[in-house]
């Protein structure tokens, strides 16, 4: 090792004595770094400052190095614009806010990757490293430091560099799992003492992103294993759930967002089908409260993000959920993360290997979120076709649930039409009459099919009943998406059933049939399903609408339960669902003509708390309840 070193050292720690002859500054170290070196930069919270400090102002740098990194985190003196003040070119992997006009100005090569494929690449030679900058822990009494906050890439970045500097920091905490280093596989010790950097998130406030943190929350069960990458709605959505229980992590990085949860009580791991009991994850970005909590703490099973991201392990684990933020979505389906505008935002990280895995889990659910609109409101996120400047990192083929504020979707194994229908539903609705027009124009959608909704997809009217024999079904606001459904809900009644409701034999239901039983206004026209079954396997079991007469205020009702259902209280549960919503919205009350046969829709109609009257007019009892 070399010798060249000053044995005055400015700065050292007692644990590094006996590695004395490693010990140096990092002016010295730094000068180890040949000209044309690719320069591996540890990740995250875990980067090393200070040698990148050294490296940025040393007189006469290297000439032509490169600096390879994934995510870093406050690493780079900037400008006033918090522009990154770096004089070096970069290969990355994720593009921070800080290089973005780097990229720009063609100082920094973007390469759209899985951050999990990125160690094989390293093996192979094809991304090349020949120095490895990292920041770690004090050794521990057998001479092994811990990677700290930030294993990630690290390893596969160590085995292929000749030289290994590392700052070592008494404050960085020594995480468990897989994350050990012998002092022997690095050359230089530069000893700092700083706080690690912490990486706090100010709290999404917007009305429209808590609505989605809400609605993410309502489709994770009790015993999901999470993931939650890194954008701030995905965040948000774990404090609505600190009402569930036994919620495991399986995560690429962790964040403060989890203290609530942990604190809680709801993050068991007992569900997990391998590291049960343990917070599998590569990263942690947080703040000294989660360093503290995570330091020497067997809780957390820290391990390299190729052993985390492999989409086997992912999909092993029980009703595994991975929720991606993204920046838009097309009609189709196609969803953009990684670039906007024409500009390059974050990355792929290995978002795509937990959306794969999360599909193939038993019971696993792949959840892409989006505001409706960019910030200003002015464009919709939610397009006919992506940009020009807007790629598609997630396949059509791959997308499961879209969630915005305006409702959730359900995509996988639905058709264009079924999809253009679902997604312009869950735009905002200055921007459906658009985007109707656009789908018919690009033959997505029937030039029959009309636009009714243009409200909210009111969530708050959703709710799960238990019938006579325990069974639970849930009763949601009917969609246009729902079409099928309903269809298939009218084949299964009997001919008996399909007189009784539509008062003459029927073999078929129109597009524009069908249409009229869920894709309504919500002022004058409501429809409710009756859902069975989770969300991505939904079957349509009950519907009832209201339709409002505006000359009396009084609204036409009817029903269909399916046959297999019939009988349990569903049409009762139904009938007390719309009359509430109609009369929280001002409807005086309901009428119904009933063939005289049909004791069941009478005694249905007789079981309202309201005032019932029943009168035969002609082959017809009209049914009247007030309100
Ligand atoms: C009418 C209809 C919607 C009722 O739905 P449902 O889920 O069976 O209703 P419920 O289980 O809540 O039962 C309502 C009442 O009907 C009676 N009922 C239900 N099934 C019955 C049956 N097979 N025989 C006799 N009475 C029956 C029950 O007395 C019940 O009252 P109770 O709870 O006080 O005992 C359903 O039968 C249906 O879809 N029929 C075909 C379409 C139709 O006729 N629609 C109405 C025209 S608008």
């Amino acid at each position: 090792m070399d010798t060249m070193f000053s044995p005055k050292k400015p700065l050292s720690h007692a644990a590094l004595k006996p590695y004395s002859e490693k010990v140096t500054t990092a002016a010295l170290a730094v000068a180890q770094i040949h000209n044309g070196d690719h320069v591996f930069l540890g990740t995250g919270c875990a980067a090393p400052c200070t040698l990148l400090r050294e490296l940025e102002t040393m007189p006469g740098p290297p000439a032509d190095l490169e600096l390879i990194h994934f995510l870093l985190v406050k690493a780079f003196a900037t400008d006033a614009h918090g522009q990154s003040l770096t004089r070096f070119h970069h290969r990355t992997f994720f593009v921070g806010a800080d290089l973005r006009m780097a990229i720009g100005e063609g100082r920094v090569e973007y390469v759209p990757i899985s951050i999990a494929r990125v160690p094989e690449m390293i093996a192979r030679g094809r991304i090349r490293v020949d120095v490895a900058m990292i920041q770690v822990s004090l050794p521990d009494a057998f001479g092994y430091v811990s990677l700290g906050v930030s294993v990630d890439i690290i390893p596969a970045a160590l085995a292929a560099a000749r030289l290994v500097i590392a700052e070592v920091n008494p404050h960085m905490p020594r995480t468990m799992g897989d994350t050990t280093l012998h002092i022997s596989r690095i050359h230089h010790l530069v000893p700092v003492n700083t706080a690690v950097t912490e990486l706090n998130r100010e709290p999404a406030q917007e009305d429209n992103v808590q609505r989605i943190a809400r609605y993410i929350a309502r489709i994770i069960d009790d015993g999901s294993t999470l993931q939650v990458g890194l954008g701030y709605v995905p965040h948000e959505a774990l404090q609505y759930l600190t009402d569930r229980k036994d919620l495991g992590l399986h995560c690429d990085v962790i964040t403060d967002a989890i203290l609530p949860l942990l604190e809680q009580g709801c993050i068991t791991g007992a569900c997990k089908t391998t590291h049960p009991f343990k917070i599998v994850t590569s990263m942690a970005l947080g703040s000294q409260r989660l360093y503290d909590l995570i330091n020497l703490n067997p809780l957390f099973d820290f391990q390299p993000m190729d052993a985390v991201c492999d989409p086997v392990t992912i999909a092993a684990q029980h009703k595994m959920v991975s929720i991606a933020q993204a920046y838009s979505i097309d009609l189709t389906g196609q969803v953009c993360v990684d670039q906007f505008d024409g500009k390059f935002y974050s990355g792929m990280g290995a978002q795509g290997e937990f959306l794969h895995g999360a599909s193939r889990s038993a019971g696993g659910k792949p959840i892409i979120c989006m505001t409706s609109t960019s910030a200003d409101g002015k464009t919709s996120r939610i397009r006919a076709s992506l940009a020009a400047g807007e790629v598609s990192t997630i396949a059509r083929t791959d997308v499961h649930y879209v969630v915005t504020e305006h409702g959730i979707a359900y995509l996988f194994g639905k058709s264009i039409r079924e999809r253009a229908t679902a997604l312009i539903e869950l735009a905002h609705p200055q921007f459906r009459p658009e985007l109707f027009a656009q789908a018919q124009a690009m033959g997505y959608l029937p030039a029959t099919q009309t636009l009714q909704n243009m409200r909210a997809y009111p969530v708050e009217d959703e709710l799960t009943v238990t019938l006579k024999d325990g069974s639970q079904v849930m009763l949601r606001p009917a969609l246009s998406s729902d079409a099928q459904g309903v269809r298939n809900l009218f084949h299964h009644l009997s001919k008996a059933d399909v007189y009784t409701r539509f008062f003459h034999h029927v073999r078929g239901l129109s597009d524009a049939e069908v249409q009229r039983l869920c894709n309504v206004n919500y002022e004058t026209e409501v429809a409710f399903v009756a859902i069975d079954g989770p969300r991505e396997d939904a079957n349509i079991v009950g519907q009832a609408c209201y339709f409002v007469n505006p000359s009396d205020n009084l609204a036409d009702t009817a029903y269909m339960v399916h046959p297999d259902w019939q009988g349990h209280g569903l049409g009762s549960a139904l009938q007390k669902c719309i009359a509430q919503h109609a009369a929280r919205h001002g409807v005086r009350g309901f009428v119904a003509d009933v063939l005289p046969g049909n004791t069941r829709m009478l005694r249905l109609a007789q079981k309202s708390p309201h005032a019932v009257r029943a009168e035969r007019t002609g082959d017809c009892v009209h049914v009247t309840q007030l309100f």
